[in-house]
C-alpha cells in the first residue's frame, strides 16, 4: 500500500523496516559485504582488513589507545570488562536492565559485587557515583551504562569518570556505550576512560555479532594482576595478536567486512559529526510528536537519549495493536522493556534512518492513533 505524502511503500518488504533499538535496519551495500568469498584468517589479506578496521574504530572512539573487536554480541564485553578490570570489588551503578544486568555479569564471575541502584528513567549522576565511592569504596572499577536502552536515559560520563579520578584514581572507568556509540560523541580519551563497548547492530548499523571496546593502558597494567581472565576475553591475549593485526581465535571475517564498509561510511561519507547531529534531529523530531499528541516521556529532563525514545503511554495505547498496525505498513517499533511494557513504548531512531524514514514512521502512528 503506497502513501501519496511520502515516497516509501514498505508494505510488501519481507520483514518490517526496523525502528527497533538494535538490530538496527543494515544498508545493502553492508549486507552485501558480507557475501564476498571467504579467505583464510592467518593471511596478510585478513591482517589488512583488521589494521584498516582498526585505525577506523580509534577514530570512532576519540581514542589513540587500542580497540578490541571481538566475534561476540556487547555482552561478551562487558563480562571481559569485569574479568579484566577487577580483582575483588566493583560498584555497578543501575538505572535500568543493562546496568542490572552489568551486575548480575560481575557477580557471575564471582566478584563482591555492590549495586547502585537509582530510579529508573533518571540518570547516573557525579554525585551519585561520589557518594558512592565515598561509601562503598574502595572499588578496583565502576560499571556504567552510557545510554540506557531500557529508558532512553543517557548518562553524563564525561562529568562521571572526572568525579572518579578526582575522589577514586585508581578506580577504573568501564563504561557500556552499546546504544549510543556513533550515534552520540564518547570521547574515550579526552573523557580518561577505561574500558568503552559497544555492539555492531545498534548505532553502528551493521549486523550483530560483533562487539567492540576501546581500552586504556591502565586496564592492561590491572589485568596483569587480576587472576581467572579465562581465555577468549583475555585482555592480555588480545592485545599480543592485535600487534600482529590478528585475533587469537578465528575472527568473524564477513562481519569485519561488513563493518569496514560501514565505517569508511560513517566516518568519510556521511562524518561523525553529521551523524551525530542527525540522531539528534531525529530525537527531536520524535519529541515534538511525543509533546504534540499528548504523550510523555519516560526519562527525566535534560537526561534524554539521542538514540532511542521511551514513550510514556500516557494515552494508554494497545501496543501491539499498534505495532500490528505499523508491521501492516512494513515497519515496527519496541514495546516497553520489561517491568515497562505497555506503560511505555519505544521509538528507535539510531543508525541510518533519515528524517523522511523518521516522518514516515510518525505520519503511520498517527494514523492509528487517528483510526
Ligand atoms: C545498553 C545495552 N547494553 C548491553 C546490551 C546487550 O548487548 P548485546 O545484545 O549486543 O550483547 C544491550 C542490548 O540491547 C544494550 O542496549
Amino acid at each position: 500500500m503506497g502513501d501519496r505524502k511520502h515516497r516509501f511503500d514498505w508494505s510488501n518488504r519481507p520483514h518490517p523496516r526496523l525502528f527497533i533499538p538494535g538490530p538496527t535496519e543494515v544498508r545493502p551495500e553492508v549486507l552485501a559485504a558480507q557475501a564476498e568469498l571467504m579467505i583464510g584468517h592467518r593471511t596478510d589479506a585478513l591482517e589488512a582488513l583488521f589494521a584498516r578496521v582498526q585505525a577506523q574504530a580509534r577514530r570512532l572512539f576519540f581514542t589513540e589507545a587500542r580497540v578490541y573487536v571481538t566475534a561476540s554480541s556487547g555482552m561478551g564485553l562487558q563480562e571481559a570488562a569485569i574479568r579484566n578490570g577487577v580483582r575483588e570489588r566493583v560498584i555497578c551503578f543501575v538505572n535500568g536492565a543493562f546496568s542490572q544486568r552489568w551486575a548480575d555479569v560481575a557477580e557471575g564471575c564471582g566478584k563482591q559485587t555492590v549495586r547502585v541502584a537509582v530510579e529508573w528513567g533518571h540518570p547516573i549522576t557525579p554525585d551519585v557515583v561520589v557518594r558512592a565511592l565515598r561509601e562503598h569504596g574502595p572499588a578496583d572499577a565502576i560499571t556504567v551504562v552510557h545510554n540506557e536502552t531500557s529508558t532512553g536515559v543517557i548518562s553524563p560520563i564525561a562529568e562521571i569518570a572526572g568525579a572518579v579520578r578526582d575522589v577514586a584514581p585508581e578506580t577504573l572507568v568501564l563504561v557500556d556505550a552499546v546504544s549510543s556509540l556513533a550515534g552520540a560523541p564518547v570521547h574515550f580519551d579526552e573523557w580518561g576512560l577505561d574500558v568503552c563497548l559497544t555492539s555492531s547492530q545498534k548505532a553502528l548499523a551493521c549486523p550483530p555479532g560483533l562487539a567492540l571496546a576501546a581500552v586504556s593502558d591502565r586496564v592492561l597494567e590491572r589485568a596483569r594482576t587480576v587472576s581467572g581472565r579465562g581465555w577468549y576475553f583475555d585482555f592480555l591475549l588480545l592485545e599480543k595478536y592485535l600487534q600482529r593485526n590478528t585475533t587469537p581465535a578465528t575472527p568473524a571475517i564477513s562481519l569485519l567486512r561488513a563493518l569496514h564498509v560501514q565505517l569508511t561510511h560513517i566516518l568519510d561519507v556521511e562524518g561523525l559529526e553529521a551523524r551525530f547531529a542527525r540522531h539528534r534531529a531525529l530525537a527531536e523530531m520524535t519529541w515534538e510528536w511525543v509533546r504534540a499528541r499528548g504523550f510523555d516521556f519516560f526519562a527525566a529532563e535534560g537526561y534524554r537519549s539521542p538514540t532511542v525514545t521511551a514513550v510514556a503511554n500516557a494515552r494508554g495505547v494497545d501496543v501491539d495493536a499498534l505495532n500490528a498496525f505499523l508491521t501492516s505498513r512494513g515497519m515496527v517499533i519496541s514495546n516497553g522493556y520489561g517491568p515497562l511494557k505497555g506503560r511505555t513504548f519505544r521509538i528507535a531512531h539510531m543508525g541510518d534512518t533519515t528524517p523522511e524514514e523518521m516522518r514516515y514512521l510518525l505520519d503511520t502512528i498517527d494514523e492509528f492513533l487517528a483510526a
